[in-house]
């Protein structure tokens, strides 16, 4: 179960907002009326990840999973990101653009666990793959690596089923490492980070990758030779 998810935020607040135009707050006023789906979708969606993470542990005696975080969306980053990408102000255009009003970070412990993960979640009946974006394979021109992956999930509620859109960044811990060092840089102090200094940053990334690949080698050796020693 995650702990921190819950939101109060109360209706009248809204009306009375001067910051927001009318249609920001219809659309945000009915969107509260089902977060609480995307908050079921991600505790699901967790316990789904929880039992894959358990089952690779009684199978392989593996762990795959290091560490997993997840967040909801706020009403201010919708409005903030319905605006950028100029999408239409109303609650139809919020469910068919925002994809990631419920996310996950799932942080793997080597390369290959992050598509054994992501194939054993997209055996499950009730769970679909909606956008893959293979930024491990093709990184961003920043040097930034993940897997992105938008599943949708099913609910089934006291008043039908329905499918809701979970946006979930696979990565491994050398990749989860690079990312938030590179984000606070990026967010804090991009005017001070010069031209080189971000080719220096891809250059890690780079150099991050092929040690993730060095230690997983290592690891894949060691558990196909039945942990020899050469001490
Ligand atoms: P958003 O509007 O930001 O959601 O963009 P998008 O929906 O096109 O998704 P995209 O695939 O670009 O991924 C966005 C998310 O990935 C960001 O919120 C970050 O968490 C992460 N991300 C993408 N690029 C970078 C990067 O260069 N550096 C870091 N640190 N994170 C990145
Ligand atoms: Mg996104």
């Amino acid at each position: 179960m995650i702990n921190n998810l819950t939101r109060v935020i109360s209706f009248d607040k809204i009306d009375n907002s001067d910051l927001l135009d009318e249609k920001s707050k219809e659309m945000i006023k009915a969107f509260l009326k089902i977060e609480r789906n995307y908050r079921y979708a991600l505790n699901k969606m967790n316990t789904k990840i929880e039992n894959m993470d358990d089952f690779c542990r009684m199978t392989y005696a593996h762990n795959p999973i290091h560490h997993t975080e997840a967040r909801l969306k706020s009403p201010d980053s919708i409005i903030e990101k319905m605006k950028r990408r100029g999408y239409d102000i109303s609650f139809e255009s919020l469910k068919e653009n925002l994809l990631d009003i419920a996310g996950m970070r799932v942080v793997c412990n080597y390369i290959n666990d992050i598509y054994q993960i992501v194939h054993l979640l997209s055996l499950q009946k009730d769970i679909r793959v909606k956008v893959t974006k293979d930024y491990i394979v093709n990184p961003k021109p920043t040097g930034y690596r993940s897997l992105h992956i938008v599943f949708e999930i099913q609910l089934c509620l006291a008043d039908g089923e329905i499918w809701v859109p979970v946006e979930i960044q696979f990565r491994s811990l050398a990749m989860d490492m690079w990312a938030s060092l590179e984000h606070e840089l990026r967010y804090k102090a991009s005017d001070m980070v010069s031209k080189e200094e971000k080719e220096l940053l891809r250059k890690y990334s780079d150099s991050l990758y092929e040690i993730d690949l060095g230690m997983q080698r290592i690891y894949i050796d060691k558990t196909a030779g039945g942990g020899r020693r050469d001490d």
